[in-house]
């Protein structure tokens, strides 16, 4: 692959938006810690996956696109994501005290302020959408793509479904589900955002919705991977947890070997699905390489 020096590409990115999200956390009043909460959560060494998607699939779209007006865009994907996150470790859910190796939001201030704090990221996340410099009509289908990605009948789902999960036995088509919706549905969602915003046609939007379908499950298959083959220090949250919590997994369906040959086959199916991009797709197209190969 040529044409794209991936790892400066994905720092690029990772400063971008994390220079635009402290712009929205400047020192103020806090009396109730809220605000603290919030960037807690916001900057604690994340990957920033989703917002180096949307910067990557802009560009596969429109090679001189001005990622100025996909800031915006990045910054409410990783508020989405780090809410989602937020959420996932309260008691109620997953119940974790670690994440991306600091303790977790209910850990470091309280249940409550934890809660509160993922509200407020959701809300900011639709907030910069509103920042969009893109004109009504894409900002509305930013809009209804995010609310598609997050909520009932995508992360939000996937979430119910799988607090449903513990302690059952799930068939392979119904972890697939799971999975596509917990983890899949954001991520397509970041792949499309970025797309529209460049001004993708139908038929690239397809294109790129079947690569984003392909390494959002992949995504998920890696992190149960992950799971049961990190230590807790290099993935900044608890190895085990899933065993430890009876979750079904594709490893614990599949065993180690075969949840591997999965991710190596989603991984070519990424790739097969871009077959008619040229090299102003090889971001996305290391992006795969990069999330089927992540140590954490
Ligand atoms: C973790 O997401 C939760 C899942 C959807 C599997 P990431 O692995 O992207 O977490 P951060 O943002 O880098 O911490
Ligand atoms: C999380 O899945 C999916 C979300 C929507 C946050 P997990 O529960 O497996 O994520 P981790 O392992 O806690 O990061
Ligand atoms: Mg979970
Ligand atoms: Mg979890
Ligand atoms: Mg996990």
């Amino acid at each position: 692959m040529t044409g794209s020096n991936f790892s400066g590409f994905a720092q690029s990115c990772r400063d971008r938006v994390e220079q635009q999200l402290n712009a929205s956390f400047t020192e103020g009043d806090d009396p109730t810690r809220l605000r603290s909460a919030m960037r807690y959560s916001l900057f604690n060494g994340g990957k920033r996956v989703r917002p180096i998607l949307a910067y990557a699939s802009a560009l596969a779209i429109n090679p001189q696109q001005n990622l100025e007006l996909i800031d915006p865009i990045a910054c409410a994907l990783e508020c989405l994501h780090s809410y989602s996150l937020v959420h996932d470790d309260l008691p109620a859910m997953d119940d974790d005290d670690l994440r991306r190796g600091k303790p977790t939001c209910h850990i470091a201030y309280n249940e409550a302020t934890a809660i509160l704090a993922g509200d407020g990221l959701q809300t900011l996340a639709f907030d910069y959408l509103t920042r969009t410099d893109l004109g009504p009509s894409t900002q509305i289908k930013l809009i209804k793509t995010l609310v598609w990605g997050s909520g009932a009948e995508g992360m939000v789902l996937g979430q119910a479904i799988d607090l449903a999960a513990v302690n059952q036995q799930l068939s392979l088509d119904q972890l697939e589900n799971m999975h596509r919706h917990k983890t899949g549905a954001l991520i397509r969602a970041s792949v499309r955002m970025g797309a529209l915003a460049a001004g993708a046609g139908m038929q690239q939007l397809s294109d790129l919705d079947n690569y984003a379908s392909a390494i959002g499950l992949a995504f998920q298959v890696q992190d149960d991977i992950l799971d049961v083959t990190a230590d807790t220090i290099t993935l900044g949250k608890q190895q085990g947890a899933d065993i430890a919590h009876n979750k079904p997994t594709y490893v614990s369906l599949l065993g180690l070997d075969a949840a591997r040959e999965k991710a190596q086959k989603l991984y070519e199916d990424a790739i097969q699905s871009l077959h008619t991009f040229d090299d102003s797709a090889n971001h996305l197209r290391h992006l795969a390489a990069y999330i089927v190969g992540r140590a954490y």
